[in-house]
């Protein structure tokens, strides 16, 4: 019998989304429904999704219990992904902001009231509909209460019997809040304990979905080890040791119709591994988009990405002037975080014109251009669950330079200088000199090894990114999630 899976997630691409995460939970429920199971991703609807209007109202009537005899009304609507049926929670109170998680540089201060209500609608809405899913599939902390409802006042219901999965997609986003939340979600005070929903003192919403989900998964096998130390754990490292039975690296795959150089709308020309044309187009209308000088003889690195600390890109800002000084390259950036990093960036273009050029702000359609136009991609991550654009790098040809953490060591493997093997290059000091030393051997590559280069980009280009390989590894952890939460019974 076919699997029915409902996905509770904070962001869903294309309609909302902050970073990878967004992009995993819609190429993942896409895949199941293509195994012809029944998924149902349930999200906010929030103010600042377009295309609301296509959607259809199922319910205008949704209660949803919370704590201290709240009783709230919302509506449920709903619109097709792939096979998948996406179900929006429309809450006004809630989700009617600029924001997903925050305004700016502040998070919203009632962010644990916000997603414990939409863990418990998400469970209301099942209630109510009858459908009771095999497998509940929670991402990141702000779903971590669904598995403790599970385990204490709605264990006995029908919903009681559902397996859970939860996947961390970052380990230093933990939502800890204070004990007042657990009272609002109607979740038994007995539950703010060590060895459940409490630590030092407040609740932890990221580590109550840990301890009381049925299995754990993250989003590369590497980054499942590195979670299990305490320079990775975030101060979650023994209670990951004690569920290590329990846990699982999976890798995260690429949504092959929107990331296929051959078929991408937002590129200047297409291109394949048979035929790379193309690609030098993309390059010169990257660099006339982003104002940088157009040659073809000057190896071009790119930048997608949110400008924190875990993404390493300070150490790209403190070098990037002798970077150009010394070096004959170009650097395109593309990425939005804290005001510091961006103002480095800014600051770095003006005074480098046709040389480093950067666009501060959120834009998929450049995103795509860098990807295709680029020659080299940088990700220097201090810790990296899994990462997507090296991936997305790969398969169009633009080679990853990478600090060897998590997935980004899980998906390209080191250049062998001289024979052309590998994919990129790797370093593993998280120092702005090691960043500097690897871009510089990427360079020296580019101009003394062309052929070398020739190769790894073939190399990388035909690397499978599909996500079949990885969708069959997480139906095994569904079944296995839906035996150890019956034998419980
Ligand atoms: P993370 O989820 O940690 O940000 P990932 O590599 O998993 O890292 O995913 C990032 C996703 O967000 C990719 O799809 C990337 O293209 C996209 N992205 C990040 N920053 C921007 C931006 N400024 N503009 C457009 N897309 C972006
Ligand atoms: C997180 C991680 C990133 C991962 C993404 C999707 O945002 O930072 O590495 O690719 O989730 O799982």
């Amino acid at each position: 019998m076919k699997m029915k899976i409902l996905m509770v997630s904070p962001e869903c691409a294309p309609f909302s989304k902050v970073g990878g995460l967004a992009d995993m939970v819609s190429s993942l429920s896409k895949e199941f429904a293509k195994k012809g199971c029944d998924v149902k991703v349930f999200t906010p609807l929030y103010s600042t999704i377009k295309g609301k209007e296509n959607f259809t109202k199922e319910m205008d009537n949704l209660s949803v219990h919370m704590g201290l005899g709240i009783e709230e009304f919302t509506s449920v609507w709903t619109t097709q992904l792939g096979g998948a049926s996406v179900k929006f929670l429309e809450f006004n109170k809630y989700y009617d902001r600029p924001g997903i998680y925050n305004y700016g540089a502040v998070s919203y201060e009632d962010n644990g009231g916000r997603f414990a209500f939409l863990s418990r609608a998400a469970l209301e809405y099942c209630i109510s509909t009858g459908w009771y899913p095999d497998v509940i599939h929670c991402h990141d902390w702000t779903t971590g209460l669904i598995p403790v409802y599970l385990n204490t006042t709605l264990r006995h219901s029908p919903l009681g019997r559902c397996a859970t999965v939860f996947t961390i997609h970052n380990l230093q986003h933990q939502g800890i809040f204070d004990k007042g939340v657990l009272e609002y979600a109607g979740i038994p005070s007995s539950e703010f304990r060590a060895d459940s929903c409490e630590a030092y003192g407040s609740l932890n919403m990221m580590k109550a979905g840990l301890y009381n989900c049925t299995k754990i998964t993250t989003v590369s096998p590497t980054y499942a080890n590195e979670i299990k130390t305490s320079q990775f754990g975030c101060g979650l490292e023994s209670l990951l040791r004690f569920r290590a039975g329990d846990l699982i690296g999976i890798l995260n795959g690429v949504d092959l119709e929107d990331w296929n150089p051959k078929t991408d709308k937002f590129i200047a020309k297409n291109y394949s591994v048979s035929d790379m044309k193309g690609k030098a187009v993309c390059k010169k209308a990257l660099q006339e988009r982003m104002g940088l000088e157009v040659s073809d003889k000057k190896p071009l690195f790119g930048v997608v990405s949110r400008l924190f600390d875990q993404k390493g890109l300070d150490l790209l800002a403190r070098i990037a002037q002798p970077l150009v000084d010394n070096m004959d390259i170009q650097l395109a950036v593309l990425g939005s975080g804290e005001t510091w990093l961006e103002d480095s960036f800014k600051n770095l273009t003006a005074s480098n014109s046709g040389k480093i050029a950067s666009y501060i702000g959120y834009d998929n359609e450049l995103s795509h251009m860098i990807e295709a136009g680029a020659d080299f991609f940088l990700m220097p991550s201090r810790f990296e669950p899994c990462g997507l654009n090296q991936m997305y790098s790969m398969i169009y040809g633009t080679l990853p330079i990478v600090r060897s953490t998590g997935g980004l060591a899980d998906t390209v493997s080191q250049y062998v200088e001289g024979s052309g093997k590998g994919e990129g290059f790797r370093f593993s000091d998280a120092t702005a000199d090691a960043l500097y030393n690897t871009i510089g051997w990427a360079c020296a590559t580019w101009y003394d090894r062309p052929d070398d280069i020739k190769t790894m980009r073939r190399n990388a280009m035909t690397r499978d990114f599909s996500w079949l390989a990885s969708s069959d590894k997480y139906e095994q952890v569904y079944k296995w999630a839906v035996g150890t939460r019956s034998s419980a019974f």
